[in-house]
């Protein structure tokens, strides 16, 4: 078992009911910030770690995320007799960052069961998991954070953060004592607790490594929260056993899938553009004053 993590995961093939109703046609994973879709940012990130190889979990409606990641000749052709051939290498590029391929859940039917699908994909390596809707800016790329604690820990390790109490209600709550600076042991987790079940303020945010027996964990998961099989309750079962580590990783993350997350990820990132970035702050401070 090669303890190099050079697999990952993208979940997307959930319903995204809180982008609906554009959700019924674009994926939210397909939705844009400022030029491109938020998976291509999941994608940068992973070959920027170290990932060789991706599996997309997608589903129904979902077929724009495929397309995305194919060449485009029609698009080529006009660059190339504009003088723009460069562009083409810069296009050409957002399908090669990787080995990328795709499997289809066929119901939505939770996160866990999504990342059942990969079982055959993994090969018995650890792998890492980006959750589809969950963009993560930062210096070190996330998933290279994480799979420095794997080596390190040999444990699977899962991407936190400090969250408010709302929130942690929404999310997860980990039982967890440090072990490092911004690092901590963790030996048991609740999905979605109630105010009364909440152990720390700790939550798992969007990317996590993990070995490959949680694929026996998951074949024996029952569906929890919302009726789905929670990823969560499968860790929480290795937490429980083994313990994992959690890393409250550097990086300002955006939750693609929820409208104020959307339109954040895009100011800021509309900010930070070479092309746009200065007239768009122009825009923003006038407008600022007019509120
Ligand atoms: P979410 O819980 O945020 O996705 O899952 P959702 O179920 O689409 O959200 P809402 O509540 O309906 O708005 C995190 C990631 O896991 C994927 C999603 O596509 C998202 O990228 N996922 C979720 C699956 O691949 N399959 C599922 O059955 C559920």
């Amino acid at each position: 078992m090669s303890d190099i993590i050079t697999k990952a995961v993208i979940p997307a093939a959930g319903l995204g009911t809180r982008m609906l109703p554009i959700a019924r046609t674009v994926p939210k994973e397909m939705l844009p910030i400022v030029d491109k879709p938020a998976i291509s940012y999941l994608v940068e990130e992973a070959a920027a770690s170290g990932i060789t190889d991706i599996l997309i979990v997608t589903g129904r409606n979902k077929s724009a995320i495929e397309d995305y990641f194919d060449y485009s000749p029609e698009y080529e052709e006009k660059l190339i007799s504009a003088g723009k051939g460069s562009l083409v290498k810069e296009l050409r590029s957002v399908c090669t960052k990787a080995n990328i391929c795709f499997i289809r859940q066929l119901e939505p039917k939770g996160l866990g069961h999504a990342v059942y699908k990969a079982k055959a994909f993994t090969e018995d390596s650890p792998f890492a998991v980006l959750y589809g809707d969950d963009i993560i800016f930062s210096q070190t790329p996330v998933v290279r954070q994480l799979a420095d604690l794997y080596e390190k820990y040999n444990l699977g390790v899962l991407g936190v953060k400090h969250v408010p109490k709302a929130q942690i209600m929404r999310y997860c709550t980990l039982d967890a004592t440090p072990v490092g600076e911004k690092i901590y042991k963790v030996t048991d987790m609740i999905e979605k607790p109630a105010e009364d079940q909440i152990i720390t303020d700790l939550a798992i945010l969007g990317r996590t490594i993990l070995k490959p027996e949680i694929f026996d964990v998951l074949e024996n998961t029952p569906p929890g929260a919302g009726g789905e099989i929670q990823l969560t309750d499968a860790m929480k079962v290795i937490a429980n056993r083994q313990s994992m580590i959690a890393c409250d990783f550097e990086g300002v993350r955006y939750d693609m899938g929820s409208k104020l997350g959307f339109l954040t990820a895009n100011v800021e990132q509309g900010l930070r553009s070479k092309e746009v970035g200065e007239e768009f702050r122009k825009y923003l401070k006038n407008l600022v004053g007019t509120l």
